[in-house]
């Protein structure tokens, strides 16, 4: 059972989670978007953790707000779909740094396992913007911009939430 952090419904058997569960199931299904969990992205949080994150908040604000929700929600999914270790990985000559590179890498990995449209390749190249120069293109990559932050502030809070516990239990 997954669940976004900061959320009560369960992905998979809730009603609430329904909708959105249906939009994203064959991504959580597949092995590629599985290998993520491999892989530490804030403190305690998986990469499969964070992307679940990103895409259930993007799912819930653009759906709000009228926008593309199914789009925002397989965008979410594949943002982050860079499958290396960033901590871990050195940085080769002439690279650009992992902050600036990721995006393009998880455009990459996503396109070459799915049919990605114009709007969600949009919202997963930007999503580091302003980082990534260029402007985003559709209200939902503004939603990604924000939501991936927002979901890196709750992975944050729950990871010293979590040390705060230990050392009172350990006091
Ligand atoms: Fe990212
Ligand atoms: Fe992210």
């Amino acid at each position: 059972m997954s669940k976004a952090i900061g959320s009560k419904y369960s992905i998979e058997s809730s009603k609430q989670a329904e909708e959105f569960y249906h939009y994203v199931k064959d991504l959580l299904d597949s092995d590629i978007v599985n290998e993520m969990k491999k892989y530490r992205h804030h403190y305690s949080t998986t990469c499969y953790q964070h992307c679940l994150n990103v895409s259930y908040y993007n799912y819930l604000i653009c759906r709000k707000l009228g926008l593309d929700a199914k789009k925002a929600a397989r965008a979410g999914i594949l943002h982050d779909l860079f499958l290396y270790d960033w901590r871990e990985t050195p940085r080769k000559k002439g690279e650009k740094p992992h902050g600036m590179r990721h995006p393009q890498i998880a455009l990459e990995n996503a396109k070459q396992n799915f049919a990605v449209s114009k709007r969600e390749e949009d919202m997963i190249v930007k999503h580091m913007w302003p980082l990534t120069l260029k402007f985003p293109r559709y209200a939902e990559s503004y939603v990604i911009v924000v939501t991936d932050k927002y979901a890196a502030i709750l992975e944050i809070g729950t990871h010293v939430k979590g040390k705060i516990r230990n050392f009172i239990a350990s006091a």
